[in-house]
């Protein structure tokens, strides 16, 4: 029986195919074993997490040219540099460590702690929380290559710790936390879910479950009754959570592609954000080689900062990607390699092109941040304009 329906994606080869049928096998006894239906968070989690088969848990590629896609810290050491003003400012505040969620290749910690190191302001430890074998190995052997004298001070750790002092940092984590997906059809919402057919994996719908998730929907869907398909993450808001509860002193930022709450849940956005990225192309059909794709959704910003603040952390700042790196002063990075660097010359460059260019990610990608006992203004924020929340 086929279990991935067919698209007109370009086809993977024979091994990397027979890799997805296993997955998708594995994700087959799943919804067998749970009662012939599994919410779609669970088919995310599985397409992207079973051990050693998972997109993230397995030895896909990923990342890059050669991937399925490119992130910010893949684009140019200078975003990673921006932190590091930034990451600098509040080590020499409260001290402790870095923590990194989701490191992906190991790049961003390894540019960043170069420029830590150049600036004098090291971290105690560089922690990375890594939810996948395969990367942790990734990022070992990279960061063993750019920091051999200094690789006892990168700590790997499974989950978050109890209490954390310093700064934290996630780029593009919140998007692949899997995500429930809700379905409004004439006056009932219901949660979409994934059942076996003998042409593959289908959607279909049964009533919600979960209070929480009933209420959430009923609360920030737009009003009317016409069609509507979203989704509400409440795995990441509990990231969130515990991340801001965990934190004793310090900062913590969030970069993602997503939206205040308005405009997450705007009546035009009616067919949900879930999207999936394979070799550079993006497509709306999660069954396509369970294993071989990233699965992602946008973040909804509003129920990231409020559960920051149940987590007992403040808000310090909300707003784009662009004028995050900027206030963080990309300009002045840039023009330090070339006196006669402008802003408008700055925005010809590439890869700051790519960073901070409004139909790139400057504009779609956001930064959250949320702080504890941290004295001084916070460099990113201070003069980024700021989007209400
Ligand atoms: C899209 S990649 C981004 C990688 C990297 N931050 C970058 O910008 O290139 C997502 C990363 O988050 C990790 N991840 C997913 N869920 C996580 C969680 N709950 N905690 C920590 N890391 C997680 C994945 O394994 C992967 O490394």
């Amino acid at each position: 029986m086929p279990l991935s329906s067919e698209t007109a994606l370009p086809p993977p080869d024979a091994q990397a195919a027979a890799h997805s049928r296993r997955v998708a096998e594995r994700i087959a006894e799943a919804i067998v074993a749970e009662g012939d239906w599994i919410p779609f968070s669970r088919y995310m989690e599985l397409a992207l997490y079973a051990p050693g088969l998972g997109y993230y848990a397995a030895g896909a590629r990923k990342f890059g040219a050669e991937g399925d896609f490119v992130t910010s810290p893949e684009i140019s050491p200078m975003f990673a540099r921006c932190f590091a003003l930034q990451a600098g400012a509040v080590l020499r505040s409260v001290g402790g460590d870095i923590l990194e969620l989701g490191p992906g290749s190991g790049i961003f910690a390894a540019d960043l702690f170069a420029a830590l190191k150049e600036q004098g302001t090291l971290p105690e430890r560089y922690l990375l929380l890594e939810v996948s074998p395969d990367l942790r190995e990734r990022q070992r052997e990279l960061l063993a290559e750019r920091h051999p004298d200094d690789l006892s001070r990168f700590v790997w750790i499974d989950a978050l710790p109890p209490k954390i002092r310093g700064m934290v940092i996630a780029n593009e984590v919140l998007d692949v936390v899997p995500c429930s997906m809700l379905y409004r059809h004439g006056a009932d919402i219901v949660e979409r879910g994934v059942v076996l057919t003998e042409a593959g994996f289908a959607f279909d719908d049964e009533a919600i479950a979960q209070d929480e998730l009933a209420r959430r929907a009923a609360a920030v869907f737009p009003p009317g009754d016409y069609d509507y398909l979203s989704e509400v993450n409440l795995a990441a808001e509990a990231l969130i959570r515990t991340v801001a509860s965990s934190l004793e002193a310090g900062l913590a930022i969030f970069i993602d592609y997503g939206f205040p709450e308005r405009e997450f849940y705007h009546p035009q956005r009616s067919m949900g954000t879930m999207r999936c990225h394979y070799r550079h192309r993006f497509h709306g059909d999660p069954f396509f080689m369970p294993g071989l794709q990233d699965i992602t959704a946008h973040v909804d910003f509003t129920a990231m900062a409020r559960a920051a603040e149940q987590g007992g952390a403040e808000v310090v700042g909300f707003t784009t990607q662009a004028y995050f790196l900027i206030s963080c002063g990309l300009a002045v990075l840039v023009s330090a390699g070339d006196p006669t660097m402008t802003l408008s010359k700055l925005k010809g460059t590439s890869a700051v092109h790519r960073l901070i260019g409004p139909s790139e990610m400057g504009e779609l990608f956001k930064v959250l941040g949320f702080s504890k006992k941290l004295e001084g203004p916070v460099l990113g924020f201070q003069s980024a304009r700021h989007i209400q929340l």
